[in-house]
């Protein structure tokens, strides 16, 4: 997802430095080229030599140091990069920069690029809460600079509260984000993901493999792009997206009703949730006792979300944009086609999950996208997140006209 791109670490002194270790790891998995620049202070935390065999580039630490200025000068480091991270930032650098001081190798990259900056800050509560900080963050942000918050916590001095720095995660979502144009601001997009549970008993459900990823996968690809994102998902073991409201839901009818009290409000519905086709006629209010050599539950059919959402169209309700997912075992491009048009679809995002690298709890897939006009697209084998990029491309692509 970095693939060519030149980006900036600077590592200040505090205890969370360690941590910038596991961000510079994240960056460089996702094809980043990452430059470290660290304070006096932060060398006293970690050693330089970690982040240099990391990144695979040379630590700058000074701003006179001849020959790193001959080979690759603070200027030039300005110029080449096409965002700058300050992780973790401390009162002191945002001070600094804030008030234009430029008395080292970190303070005047910043000053000196045009790249988006990204902050995350780090301090004590009392430090980070100090109205002299506070204006100058609202300072900082005022100018376009970008700010992880930190979190609440314990913290490192023996104080509870914010200050605490950001998830390496969240950073790296944060920097996604910075680098990514918002063709998608202003649009309020409804994503479901996951599967369904359909109880039988208090110990027993129907369920499916849907391990959520490809919707989780769509919905921070929506939020890097500008959107809005309710993400309406089933049960999961996936940490929630930063910047996402999650609404979570154990069942289908629950999945329904979630579905349509928030669609008015929505331009685009992606359905990537795996929804029970059927849920057992009546739940047993206790355990089910073993008894029969054989046992039989009688289902009752459950209602169709999307087949539901298509329909609005004959309705007062303006319809949103909406993208289907179809799983199939055989007649891929039948079966999807044919959903596509009996539940009145913009778009159906059409998976093989018969095969090992797509489908159900990878962390890849394959697809082939069919559209309302009759034109279609192949995507060939690719990561869940690239696969989110390129369904949300054509959705942009389809969405003026809509
Ligand atoms: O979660 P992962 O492990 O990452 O796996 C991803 C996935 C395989 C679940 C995903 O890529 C996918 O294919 N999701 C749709 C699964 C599915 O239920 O397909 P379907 O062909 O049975 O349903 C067609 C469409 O109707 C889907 O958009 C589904 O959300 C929707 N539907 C189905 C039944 C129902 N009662 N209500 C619905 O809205």
């Amino acid at each position: 997802m970095l693939r060519n791109k030149k980006i900036i670490l600077g590592v200040c002194g505090g205890i969370a430095a360690y941590k910038a270790i596991e961000l510079l790891r994240l960056l460089t998995k996702s094809g980043a080229d990452v430059h470290v620049i660290m304070t006096r202070a932060a060398q006293e935390f970690v050693a330089p030599l970690t982040f240099q065999t990391l990144s695979s580039n040379p630590v700058h630490t000074e701003l006179f140091n001849l020959i790193a200025e001959r080979e690759i000068g603070h200027i030039s480091l300005a110029d080449r990069a096409d965002l700058f991270i300050v992780a973790p930032a401390t009162a002191n650098i945002i001070g600094k920069i804030a008030n234009g001081i430029a008395d080292d190798m970190l303070t005047t990259t910043v000053m000196a690029t045009k790249a988006p900056v990204l902050f995350a800050p780090a301090m004590n509560v009392n430090m980070f809460t100090n109205p002299i900080y506070q204006e100058n963050e609202e300072k900082l942000r005022r100018l376009g600079y970008l700010f992880e918050a930190p979190i609440s916590g314990n913290l490192a001095c023996g104080w509870q509260g914010e200050g605490k720095l950001a998830a390496p995660e969240a950073i790296f979502e944060s920097a996604l984000a910075a680098l990514t144009e918002k063709d998608l601001a202003g649009r309020t997009i409804l994503i479901t993901a996951g599967p369904t549970r359909e109880e039988i008993d208090p110990v027993r459900y129907i369920s499916n493999h849907s391990s959520g990823k490809m919707g989780y996968a769509l919905a921070r690809a929506a939020r890097r792009r500008g959107a809005k994102v309710l993400l309406v998902s089933g049960p999961t073991a996936l940490d929630k997206p930063c910047g996402v409201s999650v609404i979570a839901v154990t069942s289908a009818s629950e999945m329904q009703s979630e579905v349509m009290a928030h669609v008015a409000k929505c331009d685009v519905v992606i359905k990537a949730a795996a929804v029970a086709d059927y849920r057992p006629l009546a739940r047993n209010l206790t355990k089910i006792k073993k008894s029969a050599d054989s046992t039989t539950i009688e289902l009752i059919k459950n209602p169709d979300i999307l087949a539901g959402l298509g329909a609005l169209d004959s309705g007062l309700m303006p319809r949103p944009f909406l993208v289907g997912f179809a799983a199939e075992t055989d007649a891929l491009a039948e079966n999807a086609a044919k959903k596509l048009k009996e539940k009145n679809l913009d778009m159906i995002v059409a998976n093989d999950v018969s095969q090992a690298d797509a489908g159900f709890n990878v962390d890849t897939n394959r697809a082939l996208l069919f559209f309302r006009d009759g034109s279609s697209s192949q995507c060939g084998l690719m990561s869940k997140d690239q696969l989110a990029g390129s369904i949300l491309d054509h959705v942009v692509a389809r969405l003026t006209q809509h």
